[in-house]
């Protein structure tokens, strides 16, 4: 082969080598004892003379060129190598995906919950975790000394004057929207409650609920009935049935424990407490009782949730382990 073709050749080569593994391989390959210019070199004085000096001036050209690239090539490794250590980064390698995290559970039921009370024409409205006295108890028909009030065992802040506390239910935000909005209207309200007791697989000191309230000219326990039903029959998409008993609670009048069976749920489930609003509630809000109706009723989200998937244990809400969570 001819010197420039060798050239040509060992340059193209050159350009692809990537480590000293290779770069040595390549340097035996073209200028060892065996090596395609040596043996030019070498096999030069079986050339006619009128070729020889030509030959050889090229060659030599060439065989110095060659060595010269290695020197710089064999530099430009070493930097590599201390640029990026010794690991070996493919650029061609597929991307590795980013972790996606995604919704805690409460949240993803939740979200189907308020898709559902939208659907039929519900608003969805929030308040503070933290919240007054007067709106937690006195402004639901719970005066202080009302027995009631120990029902709800609550987490009080060391604030004063104003005794403030973790709200134990979502009921107040009805008597704040009640006060700012006026009636006809359909609210929601989904948040965190906070109780003082212990925990155990059914009891969690901070949970989530789920409030409801329906004022116009003549709301009735029929219409409770039928929106609640609906309601569940949407949510568990399952022919499920309501059943009202006799509760007690002081913002309703009457009110009621709520349970419901059908699909998957073979026996009666307690699923959250209602009733027909408390004229007090009303007049606290500043509507007059006598012109009013609505019915209101507050359920337990997370354990609609553990209904929903079969978990018999709250706490697991709340402990952020990733092996439950990531059933989900
Ligand atoms: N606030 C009640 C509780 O936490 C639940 C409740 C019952 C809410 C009846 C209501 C209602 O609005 O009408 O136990």
């Amino acid at each position: 082969m001819e010197s420039k073709q060798i050239g040509k050749q060992a340059f193209d080569e050159l350009g692809r080598i990537e480590n000293l593994a290779e770069l040595e391989k390549f340097r035996i390959k073209y200028l060892g004892r065996k090596g395609k210019l040596t043996v030019v070199l070498r096999s030069l004085k079986d050339l006619p003379i009128s070729q020889r000096k030509k030959v050889g001036q090229e060659t030599n050209r060439l065989k110095v060129e060659l060595i010269k690239t290695i020197k710089k090539k064999n530099k430009e490794i070493e930097n590599w190598k201390l640029k990026i250590g010794n690991s070996k980064i493919d650029i061609t390698a597929p991307g590795v995906k980013l972790p996606q995290g995604h919704l805690h559970p409460i949240t993803q039921v939740l979200l189907q919950v308020e898709e559902v009370f939208q659907s039929m024409g519900f608003k969805v409205v929030e308040g503070p975790d933290i919240e007054t006295e007067y709106y937690n108890f006195d402004a639901l028909n719970i005066p202080d000394e009302h027995p009631a009030r120990d029902v709800w065992d609550t987490f009080w802040l060391k604030t004063k004057p104003e005794r403030l506390l973790l709200r134990t239910h979502t009921s107040p935000m009805q008597a704040k929207y009640m006060e700012k909005n006026n009636p006809p209207l359909r609210i929601i309200v989904p948040g965190r409650v906070f109780r003082y007791e212990a925990t155990d697989a059914s009891h969690s000191h901070t949970f989530y609920q789920i409030e409801g309230l329906m004022v116009d000219k003549d709301i009735s326990v029929a219409n409770f009935k039928a929106v609640i039903e609906e309601f569940f029959k949407r949510l568990f998409k399952q022919d499920i049935k309501i059943r009202l008993r006799p509760g007690y609670f002081p913002f309703t009048e009457p009110s009621f424990e709520v349970d419901l069976k059908g699909g998957k749920f073979k026996n009666w489930l307690e699923i959250m407490g209602a009733g027909i609003v408390h004229p007090n509630v009303f007049k606290a809000a500043g509507y007059n009782p006598a012109n009013w109706q609505g019915f209101a009723f507050g359920m337990g989200l997370d354990r609609i949730v553990m209904m929903k998937y079969g978990i018999d244990d709250i706490r697991l809400f709340y402990k952020g382990d990733l092996r439950f969570l990531n059933q989900f």
